[in-house]
């Protein structure tokens, strides 16, 4: 069977075949890769525990299907191209050869420094192509990959270094972005304080910056590579993995707690990340594929590595930001590298949106033929930014909706294939039953209805667990209706059948694209010495989508709010990272409660949106008279 429909008709049909014979249509997707041994059941499940089994008895190595495959037909053809953070340094090209004799070399690195198919490896690096390759490194010797986005502080690595129980470390000395040059090294020295399982750092070098290297633990990438080099290992066989083998651990955050660590496992992951990507992106041979997403990000590990690599595409790795050295780069990097698909974020489109028209005009975006977004919805004047500034009116735009527990695009148009609209994700992929259900948990049948949107049947790029804690994941997704996956998200499904994802509906944030979960910003500001309690929620915001608003009792602020106000978000940096900074920080005498003692929410979200007119029912206040306070005091 093939992974790419070619008509909309097609796709209708191969649909309703995916849903009548669920076992069949996954059966023929996953012949489409690579096994050692064929799996002798496809699925096993069920929603209550959670337990779901895909391809049972199946034999692979992702890595092979990335790579080894590859060699004799493509192995000339780019893997990677890898543009710079500065324009004036380098582009680096690695062909599936040259990536594949560097991901065995790496392997060997790994081995020799003793680590062991299960061990659990943390990855903090730029966007350099080394990171592509320590990540195909663990999966090529089975040990698991962490990789924790850049902007995370020390505290949160140290977090997600001990729930995984890490025993080594990948990292760099530092990180280019943009003007700035980001320490990662000494960030990761502060984190391994807390971190005794950690044996061993490895670390490339990027930036030279000076870094503190401690004798026993911490040894350069490149000093590494020159032993394998002397001990002429230069093949390093793939270690033989059962389809439900775990491959990687991804935090992602919820509406309660610290982050989760999302487990993805090698047969269902790699067939799920590889068929999404060659049918929605309707990937060609020879086309040249930019997603401009982090590595850091489930984005990046479905669409920059293992989707486009399990198809022998072209993919193009970033390690810069879009506005540097000006809002031309990314148009500049299309046109350098001819770039055929471009798949990005609906805030980086309002960004550049936001610096004027001359940055995009004149730019030779002739090669582009596809269009993508990913992270959030996309509003009608970005979308149409993007379609006539960046797409001339010819390249049709996947709104791709999917999560980091989905391992790939579930809701989306397929591109050139089947219909687009401003601000839809429109259709489900063959193989993936969406449904909306009420607050009851009652399945919404029809066309122009709304609620909450769950999945009823399993997909094999799904979430298996949560690590180190199944009831965890058992109550976040599959608990709140009774055997369906809950995605946390509200959806319209309008007249014609298509679907509109409107956000989340828990509490949830998503800042530039970004999953930050409020009880995690409140924790942070919390631990501020002057801080007595603080509520969190969300607010419209014109380039991240949403912005973050604390409210905050504080009753001590030596009398300078201001200052007051800096030590908040440097604390927040300090336990989270600057992506989770409050735009905006408002000090009330008191927070909203019930008799009960719940912060009534829905009143703080109304005057974070600037909607005080109509906060309905406040009755059930203690003490509503701060709700006046509140609403005379918003920013
Ligand atoms: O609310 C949805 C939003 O992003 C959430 C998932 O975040 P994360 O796991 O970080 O993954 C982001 C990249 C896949 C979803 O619950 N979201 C994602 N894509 C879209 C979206 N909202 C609207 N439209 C989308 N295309």
């Amino acid at each position: 069977m093939n992974l790419k429909v070619s008509s909309f008709d097609e796709y209708k049909q191969v649909y309703k075949q995916s849903v009548e014979q669920p076992e069949q249509f996954w059966d023929g997707i996953a012949e489409n890769f690579l096994w050692r041994k064929k799996w002798d059941k496809t699925l096993e499940w069920n929603f209550k525990e959670p337990n779901v089994k895909w391809f049972q008895g199946g034999k692979l190595n992702i890595t092979e299907n990335c790579l080894d495959r590859h060699l004799e037909t493509l192995g000339d053809t780019p893997a990677i191209i890898w543009e710079p953070n500065d324009p004036s340094e380098d582009h680096r090209i690695l062909t599936y050869r040259q990536l594949f004799d560097k991901v065995c070399q790496f392997a060997n690195v790994l081995k020799n420094n003793n680590v062991k198919k299960g061990d659990r490896i943390c990855i903090y690096m730029p966007m350099v192509p080394e990171l592509a390759i320590a990540i195909l490194a663990c999966a090529r010797i089975g040990a698991i990959h962490s990789v924790v986005f850049g902007g995370f502080s020390a505290q949160s690595i140290a977090d997600r270094i001990q729930d995984a129980d890490c025993s080594l470390v990948i990292t760099c000395d530092g990180a280019f972005r943009g003007a700035k040059d980001i320490p990662l090294k000494n960030v990761i020295d502060d984190a391994l304080v807390t971190c005794p399982s950690v044996k061993k750092v490895i670390v490339l070098t990027r930036t030279r910056t000076p870094v503190a290297m401690l004798k026993g633990r911490d040894v350069w990438w490149e000093d590494e590579i020159k032993k394998v080099e002397t001990q002429r290992n230069t093949t390093c066989e793939p270690e033989e993995m059962d389809a439900e083998d775990m491959l990687f651990i991804l935090y992602t955050s919820g509406s309660t707690g610290k982050p989760k660590g999302v487990v993805h496992t090698c047969g269902g992951y790699m067939v799920y990340a590889g068929y999404t990507f060659a049918n929605t992106f309707q990937y060609e041979p020879g086309e040249v594929y930019f997603c401009t997403a982090d590595i850091g990000w489930i984005t990046g590990h479905s669409y920059i590595v293992y989707g486009p690599l399990s198809q022998g595409a072209t993919s193009l790795m970033f390690e810069g930001i879009p506005t540097f050295p000006n809002a031309g780069r990314f148009w500049d990097i299309v046109a350098k590298f001819k770039v055929n698909i471009l798949y990005t974020a609906p805030t980086a489109i309002r960004s550049l949106m936001s610096f004027g028209d001359s940055f995009v005009e004149g730019k030779d975006l002739s090669s582009l033929k596809k269009l993508g977004t990913v992270g959030e919805p996309i509003n009608e004047e970005a979308w149409h930014w993007y379609d006539e500034k960046v797409g001339h009116g010819k390249c049709p735009i996947v709104d791709t909706w999917w999560q980091t527990e989905n391992g790939g695009h579930m809701i989306t148009p397929i591109a050139g294939i089947t219909p687009t609209k401003p601000g839809y994700a429109m259709l489900p992929l063959p193989g993936i039953q969406p449904v909306l259900v009420d607050e009851k948990g009652e399945v919404i049948e029809g066309n122009g209805v709304s609620g909450n949107l769950c999945i009823r049947f399993p997909w094999p790029g799904m979430i298996r667990t949560t690590y180190g804690d199944h009831e965890r994941c058992r109550q976040a997704y599959f608990a709140t209706y009774p055997d369906m996956y809950f995605t946390g998200d509200g959806c319209l499904r309008d007249e014609d059948g298509y679907y509109r994802i409107t956000g989340r509906v828990d509490d949830v944030l998503n800042v530039s694209g970004h999953r930050i979960g409020t009880a995690e910003v409140e924790n942070a500001i919390n631990m501020h010495s002057s801080v007595v309690e603080s509520a969190v929620v969300g607010y419209p915001h014109d380039i991240k989508g949403q912005g973050v608003y604390a409210f905050v009792v504080s009753p001590n602020v030596h009398g300078n709010e201001d200052l007051t106000r800096k030590d908040i978000i440097m604390t927040v940096s300090r336990i989270i990272g600057a992506i989770a900074k409050p735009d905006k920080i408002q000090f009330v005498s008191g927070l909203p409660k019930t008799r009960s003692g719940k912060i009534m929410r829905r009143i703080l979200r109304k005057i974070a949106e600037g909607e005080t007119s109509n906060l309905g029912d406040t009755s059930t206040l203690l003490d509503p008279g701060v709700v006046e306070e509140i609403k005379s005091g918003a920013l």
